[in-house]
């Protein structure tokens, strides 16, 4: 097999199929905020990305795609099951998540999570040149850097966390705590997106195995007498924001954001939710709000609309499916008691959109809703600011998100709190022009400096440093 100097190892592949077979021709690029910002370290290198197809049971041959090397991992239906809707999705999830929901802690989901990631690591090890660098991808794949650095210590490893690390007391309830942990220190550099979710890991590090830990750093045994040194930092993720503002300018884009207004009825308001449908974004508290907001006549329909894109996630899992349920049914309750002939309350959709779209209806929301319970970061948030080169627009932003770091000019809320949201959704659509102007300015100051483009630089600078080090010694 070809050898790569970068290996990405992410759990799917960044292709969806979507033709016929399983040619090359058969896969389009995912839209997905990961794949966008590896693709941008990727491009003009000689790298392969590692990670499931996306269907059960399917067996592929590597293939090239866009200049990079594809590496099919197969997963048939119960790997999928254990691992994936499982462990992954079933136990990790909601615990990094502050336990919004509750985690299901299953011995047979771990072993599985143990020969998945095995799978994964001897993959990788199979796809990268001596010497080369791998960069490990989120908390399906944990366990990944200590297998890889055992079958291949000549590699360079990364990690990206690309969700939050929860602090130890609740951390703590994993009863394979120690396992992970020292399957993310088999990395170089372990990269999260907030200072707190580095500490968090870092403490983890400190209690479970009482390395020391000094600005980042970790010394940790090399079994062989001596410590090897391991960075853990924040890098906090963005997006490619010069290609979200080359959309916001192009001519059908903006007349397509007047269309999507004027079938909504010209409401003088338009508030926007964009989210995965997952019990960490607080759909149901931002429900609970606005539905408030219509009861108390804070907002009225007609004057007001609220546009809620929920598209489809982890269909597989019983939290998803309750949750849906639950969200239809409160959407249903209140347009049945508002709508009128011409007017929506909600209009709610359960469905995802190509970019093209999301850049309209970004164009024609005043208010983006961003109410997440705990999130990693929230490249969203990003998005809207990034589009709004005319200076408009207000984004609600929860406190919890990982994009509150740096979007402080954001009117910021506490999504537990309906009575401060309501508040803020009203704040905001009052607020004057200028002010709309003097926020946006700032934080698009700041999206548009910390690009994806940096946050990749920024790590692989993490990473030659490392790799420098380790050179002298
Ligand atoms: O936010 C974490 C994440 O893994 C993203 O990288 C991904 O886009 C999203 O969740 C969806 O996950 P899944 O692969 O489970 O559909």
């Amino acid at each position: 097999m070809k050898r790569s100097e970068l290996v990405v190892v992410a759990n799917r592949l960044p292709v969806d199929h979507v033709g016929e077979g399983d040619g090359p021709d058969a896969w389009r690029r995912s839209p997905g905020g990961l794949v966008t910002a590896l693709e941008q370290v990727m491009a003009g290198r000689d790298a392969a990305w590692v990670g499931w197809p996306g269907k059960a049971d399917l067996m592929m041959e590597p293939f090239e795609f866009d200049g990079n090397t594809l590496v099919p991992v197969r997963l048939s239906s119960d790997n999928l099951e254990q691992y994936y809707e499982g462990f992954s999705n079933g136990t990790i999830w909601p615990l990094y998540h502050d336990v919004i929901a509750a985690p299901i802690y299953r011995r047979s989901w771990w072993d599985a999570y143990v020969r998945v990631n095995r799978r994964f690591a001897e993959t990788a090890a199979t796809v990268a040149a001596e010497g080369a660098f791998v960069w490990v991808q989120d908390y399906q794949l944990q366990l990944v850097p200590k297998m890889l650095r055992e079958l291949r210590p000549d590699l360079t490893i990364g990690y990206f966390h690309h969700i939050p690390f929860p602090a130890y007391g609740l951390f703590a309830q994993l009863p394979w705590r120690s396992e992970v942990i020292e399957g993310l220190l088999g990395a170089d550099v372990l990269g999260f997106q907030r200072p707190a979710d580095a500490g968090n890991f870092q403490r983890s590090v400190r209690r479970l195995f009482k390395y020391p830990t000094k600005a980042n750093r970790i010394d940790v045994p090399d079994g062989e007498g001596g410590t090897r040194r391991v960075l853990a930092a924040p890098f906090p993720i963005s997006i490619d924001a010069e290609a979200f503002v080359e959309l916001a300018e192009r001519p059908d884009i903006i007349a397509r954001a007047a269309e999507i207004r004027e079938q909504l009825g010209n409401p003088r308001k338009i508030l926007l939710g964009v989210d995965r449908l997952d019990y960490t974004k607080g759909i149901r508290h931002r429900l609970k709000a606005f539905g408030e907001m219509l009861v108390d006549g804070t907002a009225e329909v007609g004057d007001v609309t609220l546009v809620q894109i929920a598209s489809p996630s982890r269909p597989g899992v019983e939290a998803y499916q309750d949750l849906r349920d639950e969200i239809e049914l409160t959407v249903g309750r209140i347009n049945g008691d508002y709508d009128t002939m011409h007017h929506t309350a909600i209009r709610y959709l359960h469905q995802g959109f190509p970019r093209d779209e999301m850049v309209a209806l970004y164009l024609a929301a005043d208010v983006m809703l961003i109410t997440a319970l705990r999130d990693g970061m929230n490249l969203v948030a990003k998005e809207y600011v990034a589009v709004r080169t005319d200076q408009r627009g207000v984004l609600v932003l929860s406190e919890f998100a990982g994009a509150a770091d740096e979007l402080g000019s954001a009117l910021l809320i506490n999504p537990h709190d309906i009575g401060g949201m309501k508040a803020a959704i009203k704040k905001a659509i009052d607020m004057t022009p200028a002010e709309q102007g003097r926020r946006m300015r700032s934080m698009r100051r700041k999206v548009l400096h910390n690009d994806v483009e940096r946050w990749g630089q920024g790590f692989m600078a993490a990473v030659d440093e490392i790799r420098a080090a380790k050179g002298a010694n």
